[in-house]
C-alpha cells in the first residue's frame, strides 16, 4: 500500500504522514527534508549557476544519513533555501530516484511532499491532499519551534511561509497541485487527532 500526502508548508502533512504510517506499520519518508538537506549543503553559496552545480551535485550524493540533523534542517531559513533548490530541475530528477527507491519497498510506504500524488506516485493506492489557511499553518509552525526553545518572530514567519507558498506554486518543474483523485481534508479548523481520525477513515473508506 503506497499513501501519498500533499499539501503546502506546515499544513500538518507530516504530522498525519507519520501518524498514518504508525496507524498501518508502513515506513515514513519526509520529502521535505531532502529538498532541506540539499539547500543546507548550498546554504553558503551565491545563488547563481555554482549554486546550481553545487546543489546538483548534493543531491546526486545524498544519502539518509544527511536526514538525521534534524534541528538545522527543520529552521524557516533552510526551508526557503529548500524551495530555491526545488525549483532545479536535476535537483528534482535526482531525488525522484531516491524517493521512487523508497516507494517500492515492498509491503508499502507513505510518503508526504508537495508532489507524491502528481510526479512521485502517480499510482499511489491513496492520495490526501491536505490543505489549511496560511495564518494557521503559521501560528502551527511558530508554535513548534517554541517548543523547541526557538524564539519566533510571527510576522517574519508569515512572510517565509508566504514566500515559499509562491515560489513552489509557480515552480515550473514541480507538479505542486492537488492530484485530481486525491481527497481534499482541510484542518485549519482540526487538532491533530481530530484530524488522524479523518485522514484514516479516507484510507480506510478508499481501500
Ligand atoms: O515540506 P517542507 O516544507 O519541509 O518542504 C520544504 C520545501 O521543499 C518546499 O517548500 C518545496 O519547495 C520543496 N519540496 C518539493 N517537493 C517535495 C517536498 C518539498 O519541491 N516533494
Amino acid at each position: 500500500m503506497i499513501i501519498a500526502v500533499d499539501g503546502p508548508a506546515a499544513s500538518g502533512k507530516g504530522t498525519l504522514a507519520s501518524g498514518l504510517a504508525q496507524h498501518y506499520g508502513l515506513p515514513h519518508l519526509d520529502t521535505g527534508l531532502l529538498y532541506r538537506a540539499v539547500g543546507l549543503a548550498v546554504a553558503d553559496e551565491h545563488e547563481g549557476p555554482a549554486f546550481e552545480a553545487a546543489a546538483i551535485a548534493a543531491a546526486r550524493a545524498l544519502d539518509a544519513a544527511h536526514l538525521k540533523d534534524h534541528a538545522a534542517l527543520t529552521t524557516a531559513e533552510t526551508g526557503v533555501l529548500a524551495s530555491k533548490v526545488a525549483v532545479i530541475a536535476d535537483v528534482r530528477a535526482a531525488l525522484f530516484q531516491f524517493q521512487r527507491g523508497f516507494a517500492t519497498q515492498p509491503g508499502g510506504a507513505v510518503l508526504d511532499g508537495r508532489d507524491i500524488g502528481t510526479k512521485i506516485c502517480p499510482d499511489a493506492d491513496v492520495k490526501l491532499f491536505i490543505q489549511a489557511d496560511s495564518k494557521a499553518r503559521m501560528e502551527r509552525r511558530a508554535r513548534q519551534l517554541e517548543l523547541r526553545g526557538v524564539a519566533v518572530d510571527r510576522y517574519a514567519l508569515y512572510h517565509q511561509i508566504e514566500e515559499r507558498d509562491a515560489r513552489d506554486m509557480l515552480n515550473p518543474n514541480g507538479g505542486f497541485f492537488q492530484a485530481d483523485d486525491a481527497h481534499l481534508l482541510d484542518t485549519t479548523q482540526l487538532g491533530i487527532e481530530a484530524a488522524l481520525r479523518a485522514a484514516i477513515a479516507i484510507v480506510d473508506r478508499t481501500m
